[in-house]
């Protein structure tokens, strides 16, 4: 690597000397880049106070669309969900499917099940029989020794639900683990149970040192650490309506046309990991939107969405769909560990006022809205796939954008809407079609 692009002790420089040794040594224009980078601080010092401490070795913001995805009905309450997503027509699809669904009863949603995982891992080499007899008074142990840290969140209704013994010594020589379970009520939970978990793994310790039965063995502790994978934090979001009530659709199709196509795509996302992984994409497209917005950790919830996609041995759907007696049900199942207290929800200027926009929701009511708008934008992106293509809707968002670069007029771009309808959009094509506009070769409208 070149000398002039490796640095000592980067973090210690101001932010005004992190930029200016980045430009000077990155970039060919370093004013328009000082400039740029500096253009993007917030005008409120305070504000961008706040900003640096999420991060380290901050030098600028980088800004994303907020939108808003209003008419979603959910368990009959109205509400109008933010969402943060640089992809165009995301929103306008969340909002689209959300208006079509509160003419049809709305959403439905229901929580399976709120708990959260964690797991200590250890090695133990003395004799197994042994440490699993003594296994109730250990766990025992770990759970009185948790209480300053338990006290606060069993006041919430929250606390440790189980510890588990794992024996993995069939895979690798002496590994066991704590299979530790929680419920951590409106928050995500990470510094709790991370906490507890590390507390658990010194009172395992003190316990084998104090066992006369387990002096033989020797206990070595790996790693304490939170599981990403929530299978038992589930939330299910549903729309339902009679097929005769799905509308019109565009050329011969009718609405019992559209359900089976509809299904059958669904059934393709089950059988073809190909297809379900742009299909839970989708999904994701409205979930990681609301997720942002509201300041929740976007990595954990795809990670473990995912990771529940492949709970049976191959990644499939996370969405379902049903056209049973003249009845279109169509739903979705999905893990979401997210909190509405702690962590950036309450940190974040923006994600403070998501949640205000919300009705300040607690975690629950967060993980019906996060599902609902994820199964929106499935059915959103799934009616268009099955009916008129996806490259339609895409193609407007794209002409729109070709044509902000090209700093079209307010004149020109009805122009260039008006004659790309039945066209296929290119950056080139919009370019050729403004300059014949502009030289009076091209009608207008
Ligand atoms: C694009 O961001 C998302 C879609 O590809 C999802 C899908 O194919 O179901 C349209």
């Amino acid at each position: 690597m070149e000398d002039n692009k490796k640095i000592k002790g980067f973090s210690k420089l101001s932010k005004r000397g992190k930029i200016k040794w980045i430009v000077e040594n990155f970039f060919k224009d370093p004013e328009n880049v000082t400039r740029e980078m500096l253009s993007y601080w917030h005008s409120n010092e305070d504000q961008q106070k706040i900003l640096d401490g999420f991060s380290e070795n901050t030098i600028s913001n980088f800004p994303m669309p907020y939108g808003v995805a209003p008419n979603f009905e959910i368990n009959g309450k109205t509400y109008c969900v933010p969402m943060v997503i640089e992809e165009s027509s995301v929103v306008a699809a969340a909002s689209s499917a959300a208006k079509f669904w509160m003419a049809r009863g709305g959403f439905k949603t229901e929580i399976l099940s709120t708990t959260k995982l964690g797991q200590v891992s250890f090695k133990w080499s003395g004799s197994k029989e042994a440490f699993k007899g003594n296994f109730d008074k250990i766990k025992t142990k770990l759970i009185a020794e948790c209480k300053q840290i338990t006290a606060n969140m069993e006041k919430r209704g929250g606390g440790i639900n189980d510890i588990e013994l794992i024996d993995l010594t069939d895979r690798e020589k002496d590994l066991f683990q704590l299979k530790c379970s929680f419920e951590t009520c409106d928050s995500m939970g990470a510094n709790f149970i991370n906490s507890c978990l590390e507390q658990f793994a010194k009172s395992l310790i003190s316990y084998v040192e104090e066992t006369a039965e387990l002096k033989e063995g020797e206990l070595n502790v790996i790693m304490c650490i939170l599981s990403n994978y929530t299978p038992d934090c589930i939330v299910r979001a549903k729309v339902e309506c009679p097929v005769a009530e799905l509308g019109s659709f565009p050329g011969e199709m009718t609405a019992e046309i559209f359900a089976e196509r509809f299904k059958d795509a669904v059934t393709i996302a089950h059988l073809d990991s190909y297809r379900a992984t742009t299909h839970n994409k989708g999904i994701f497209n409205g979930v990681d939107a609301v997720v942002l917005a509201t300041g929740n950790d976007f990595r954990a919830i795809e990670a473990c969405g995912h990771t529940y996609a492949s709970r049976n041995g191959s990644y499939r759907s996370l969405s379902y769909c049903k056209v049973e007696d003249g009845i279109f049900s169509f739903w979705l199942d999905l893990p979401l560990a997210v909190g509405t207290v702690g962590g950036l929800t309450s940190l974040h200027p923006m994600a403070k006022r998501s949640l205000e926009l919300l009705g300040n929701p607690n975690s629950k009511e967060l993980m019906e809205i996060i599902a609902a708008t994820g199964l929106a934008q499935n059915f959103a992106a799934l009616r268009s796939l099955v009916t008129t293509g996806i490259q339609k809707g895409h193609m407007k968002m794209h002409l729109q954008n070709i044509l902000v670069s090209l700093n079209a007029t307010e004149k020109e771009i009805p122009n260039a809407v008006e004659y790309f309808k039945e066209k296929v959009v290119s950056f080139s094509a919009v370019r050729e079609f403004l300059e014949k506009l502009r030289s009076g070769k091209q009608i207008i409208a």
